[in-house]
């Protein structure tokens, strides 16, 4: 697509930071994933465009590209579906102990008798964060049959709400009313660590906790007693402070099922962000510079 419209396009399926930080600024546009760290380090170069193939713009440093003349652009609406559904099947997978089965099975043990599900039909779920993710989430879990309480520092507009038959609450009621809370914002500074002990300490025992947002959202070392200590339920992260994860006692919880970061992963999610991101590309860089 946009060797089509006669740019030059250097592909790079890996790229270290110290790479990346030496070469950026001889581009006039980037496309970018979660991998690096997109920071001024060179300044503003040739630079004209970062676009940030996905949604969460925590890896790019937005107001010093800004304060450059910079323009920072994301691909939101291009990987909600598929974070809504991995959502959705790791609330499944919680409720019913798939992976923990699964694995049984692989091992030679049939565990039906160790089997003892939930149904998500008749269960409260509370979404925080109700942007576009959040929403899907809240739509999904309304067709299974689930109450749905969500939370949400903006007043979600009342034909959403009527749209989910929701409610808007504040975070209090959400963690204690909930049997699934699933985490849906950004992160920066007044979402980090924004559910830490006194949060799980809210939850009912029963409740599940699910996070496909950004690691630092939740609090590592008091999701870890909260599943040992038998706070709440269970936990389902897609996503971590430090990714890859080195914390093996969190990883290997009898309690938690992890996944690698794989919320937008798949093969619509990636043809639409990409797709989007050239657009976006093509749009800046056929205009004059600023
Ligand atoms: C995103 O922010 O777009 C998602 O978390 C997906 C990703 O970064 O891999």
């Amino acid at each position: 697509m946009m060797k089509e419209k006669g740019l030059e396009v250097v592909y790079r399926e890996e790229i270290s930071q110290d790479e990346f930080d030496k070469v950026y600024a001889d581009y006039e546009a980037v496309i970018v994933r979660s991998n690096v760290k997109v920071r001024p380090v060179r300044g503003r170069g040739n630079l004209r465009l970062i676009v940030r193939a996905g949604v969460g713009l925590d890896n790019v440093d937005v107001s010093g590209f800004t304060k450059l003349g910079v323009k920072v652009l994301n691909t939101p609406g291009a990987v909600t579906r598929a974070v809504a559904e991995l959502t959705v099947g790791l609330m499944i997978s919680l409720a019913r102990d798939i992976p923990r089965l699964a694995t049984d099975l692989k091992s030679g043990r049939w565990s039906k008798a160790q089997a003892h599900g939930v149904e998500l039909a008749g269960k409260t779920i509370g979404v925080i964060g109700c942007g576009r993710i959040g929403r899907e989430v809240a739509r999904l879990a309304r067709a299974f049959g689930m109450r749905v309480l969500v939370n949400d520092l903006i007043e979600i507009p009342r034909d959403f709400l009527q749209e989910i038959g929701g409610h808007q609450v504040d975070l209090e009621t959400l963690l204690k009313e909930s049997d699934f809370v699933s985490v849906h914002v950004p992160l920066d500074p007044s979402t980090k660590n924004l559910i830490g002990e006194k949060q799980l300490r809210l939850m009912k025992r029963t409740s599940y906790l699910i996070n496909t947002s950004r690691g630092d959202v939740v609090n590592e070392e008091a999701l870890k007693r909260a599943l040992t200590e038998g706070w709440i339920a269970g936990a389902a992260l897609d996503v971590f402070s430090k990714e890859p994860p080195d914390d093996t006692e969190l990883l290997r919880h009898p309690r938690l099922i992890p996944t690698p970061h794989m919320g937008a992963q798949t093969a619509e999610a990636q043809r639409a962000a990409g797709v989007e991101a050239a657009r976006l590309v093509i749009e800046e860089l056929s205009t004059r510079p600023a």
